[in-house]
């Protein structure tokens, strides 16, 4: 499926906005919070964490026979070929995205092997401020906001379906970029404040939608609250009222 024959993701049921990031210690938490979660959310993010453990595709798959979205949050980067290979072998599982870090032949590597899976394209991660960029050896002169909007440039030439940056910047990507890319955000907080944990380009549901975002990913503010279910009911309620 090309890029112009994918659905348009201004038409997503406002329930499958919300994605919730399962961050667990192994599939079976994963499994106890979906459960938990019930008919709350329709759409999973699976990453880092459960990919080092044994069984994280079979819980992907699982998850599409339930009925449920999935994101592999891979967050790939390596030489071109490399890339293309792994997008070709992830594709299988019925994912409905993947990412890849936003480098202008690794995407375009990607994006050459798109199907109805499609690619995101990670700008700068929602933990990066200003101190990290000058530790990558950025001059102060440049802002996360800048490379953001570069990179999302790179992912609509590249033939990206989304990218992946902060509530912050959706505005202007949306402005550069029209409805030729779907916008995911991490970097919720339902308080709005940063500076908790390692997340620093935060803002609420609410402001995050009202800049532009098409999806937000939502991990501890769901996971540790004291009432999962409850805390993602509201943010659908949010959505609900939004869309
Ligand atoms: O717990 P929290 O809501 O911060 O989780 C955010 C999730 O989104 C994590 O799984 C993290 O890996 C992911 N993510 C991110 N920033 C990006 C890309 C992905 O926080 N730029």
């Amino acid at each position: 499926m090309n890029a112009a024959e994918r659905p348009s993701h201004r038409a997503i049921p406002a329930h499958e906005r919300l994605i919730v990031a399962l961050d667990c210690a192994g599939p079976e938490d994963a499994r106890q919070l979906v459960r938990t979660l019930g008919d709350a959310v329709g759409f999973y993010k699976v990453g880092l964490e459960l990919f080092c453990r044994d069984g994280a595709f079979s819980l992907v798959r699982e998850l599409r026979d339930a009925g449920h979205q999935v994101f592999l949050d891979l967050k790939l980067f390596d030489i071109p070929a490399t890339v293309a290979a792994a997008v070709r072998n992830v594709r299988t599982h019925g994912a409905r995205f993947v990412t890849v870090h936003a480098s202008r032949r690794v995407l375009e590597a990607a994006c050459a092997e798109q199907d109805d899976l499609g690619v995101l394209a990670v700008t700068v991660l929602t933990s990066f401020d200003a101190v990290d960029l000058q530790d990558l050896g950025y001059p102060p002169t440049v802002t996360a906001e800048d490379l953001v909007l570069q990179r999302a440039h790179t992912a609509l030439a590249a033939g990206c379906a989304g990218v992946v940056a902060s509530p912050l910047e959706a505005r202007r990507i949306r402005a550069a970029v029209g409805d030729g890319l779907a916008i995911v955000t991490p970097g919720i907080r339902p308080a709005g404040t940063a500076g908790e944990d390692d997340q620093r380009r935060v803002a609420t549901p609410r402001a995050a939608f009202e800049a532009g975002a098409d999806y937000i990913v939502v991990g501890r503010p769901i996971r540790t609250a004291p009432d999962p279910r409850a805390a993602a009911l509201a943010i659908q309620e949010t959505i609900a009222a939004h869309f």
